[in-house]
C-alpha cells in the first residue's frame, strides 16, 4: 500500500523508538521524510538506510530557528510540506510533586510543550502554501489521565491536547488537520527509564505492574504507534481533526 505517495513529512524525535518506526513506515508508504533529532548522526544513518526520499537533520525542538530550518529543508529538498509529526519528548525525572525544581519543570515543558509550539508555527506557512496538511502531535495516555510521580510530564502531555484542540479549531478553514497520537506504555527506552526511576533496580516489577493494568496484558509497540501516525498523515484520515487517537491496548477503556 502506498497511502502516502508524494507526501512530504517532517518528523521530530526521529531517532527515538516511535519516531524511527514512523519514519520507516511513512517512507515505505511512499512519503519523502525529513527525519530530525537532537544529534545528526543517528538520523543521518536512518535516512541513509532508507535511501532516496529521506534526509536526516539535527534539530533541537526547543530552538525556534531549528524548527524553521526543518520546514525549509522539506520545501528545499522535496518541494512542499504535507505533514508534521511533532513527536520529540522527554520523560523528565520521576518523583513527588513537591520535590520538583523549577529547572525540572522547565526542562520538560520546554521540550514537550514549547518544542511542539515552535514546530507548529514553523509548519503553518508551508502547509497553507500546499493547500492544507496534517499535524500529528505525540501526546500520551498521560495527556488524558493523571499518574503519580510524573507531574511535569503529565502536565506537558495535557497541554499539547489543549493546544491541538485550539489549532484544530483555528486551522480547519485552511485544510490543516491537527490531532494527537496518545500512546499507552510503549515497549521502548522511555518506559524503561520511567520504570527504573520509579523503583531503582526493580524496573521489571514496575513493568509487570503497568502491563497487568492493560487489557491486552502488554505494552504497545513502536510500530503500532507508527501505524496510527501514518493513518493520520494520509488522505484516508481526511475527516479526522481535533481528536485524540489512543494506541493503548485498552488502558483508558477502564
Ligand atoms: N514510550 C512511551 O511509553 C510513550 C508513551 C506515550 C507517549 N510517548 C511519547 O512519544 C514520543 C516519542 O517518544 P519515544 O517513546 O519514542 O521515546 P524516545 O526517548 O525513544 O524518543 C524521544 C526522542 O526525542 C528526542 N528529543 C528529546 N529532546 C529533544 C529535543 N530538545 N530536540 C529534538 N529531539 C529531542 C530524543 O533524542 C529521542 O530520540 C514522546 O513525545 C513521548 O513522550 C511515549
Amino acid at each position: 500500500m502506498n497511502s502516502l505517495q508524494g507526501k512530504v513529512i517532517v518528523i521530530t524525535g526521529g531517532a527515538g523508538g516511535i519516531g524511527e518506526a514512523t519514519a520507516r513506515m511513512a517512507h515505505a508508504q511512499g512519503a519523502s521524510v525529513v527525519i530530525t533529532d537532537r544529534e545528526a548522526g543517528p538520523v543521518e544513518a536512518i535516512a541513509e538506510s532508507l535511501g532516496e526520499r529521506a534526509v536526516g537533520l539535527a534539530v533541537d525542538v526547543t530552538r525556534r530557528e531549528d524548527n524553521e530550518r526543518m520546514t525549509a529543508t522539506a520545501v528545499e529538498k522535496f518541494g512542499r510540506l504535507d505533514a508534521a509529526f511533532l513527536n520529540a519528548g522527554i520523560e523528565g525525572e520521576v518523583g513527588p510533586f513537591d520535590s520538583r525544581t523549577d529547572e525540572a519543570w522547565n526542562k520538560v515543558l520546554d521540550v514537550n510543550v514549547h518544542g511542539v509550539r515552535y514546530g507548529v508555527e514553523a509548519a503553518i506557512p508551508a502547509m497553507r502554501k500546499a493547500g492544507g496538511g496534517s499535524i500529528v502531535i505525540t501526546s500520551s495516555v498521560a495527556g488524558l489521565r493523571g499518574a503519580a510521580g510524573l507531574s511535569p510530564y503529565v502536565s506537558s502531555k495535557h497541554a499539547v491536547v489543549g493546544m491541538m484542540r485550539c489549532l484544530a479549531a483555528e486551522l480547519g478553514a485552511d485544510g490543516i488537520r491537527v490531532n494527537t497520537l496518545n500512546p499507552g506504555p510503549v515497549d521502548n527506552r522511555m518506559m524503561r527509564s520511567i520504570e527504573d526511576q520509579a523503583k531503582p533496580g526493580h524496573g521489571d516489577e514496575v513493568h509487570e505492574m503497568f502491563a497487568s493494568r492493560i487489557p491486552l496484558g502488554r505494552y504497545v509497540t513502536n510500530e503500532e504507534c507508527a501505524a496510527m501516525a501514518v493513518m493520520l498523515f494520509s488522505d484516508a484520515a481526511g475527516g479526522c481533526n481535533g481528536n485524540t487517537y489512543l494506541v493503548d491496548g485498552g488502558y483508558c477503556a477502564q
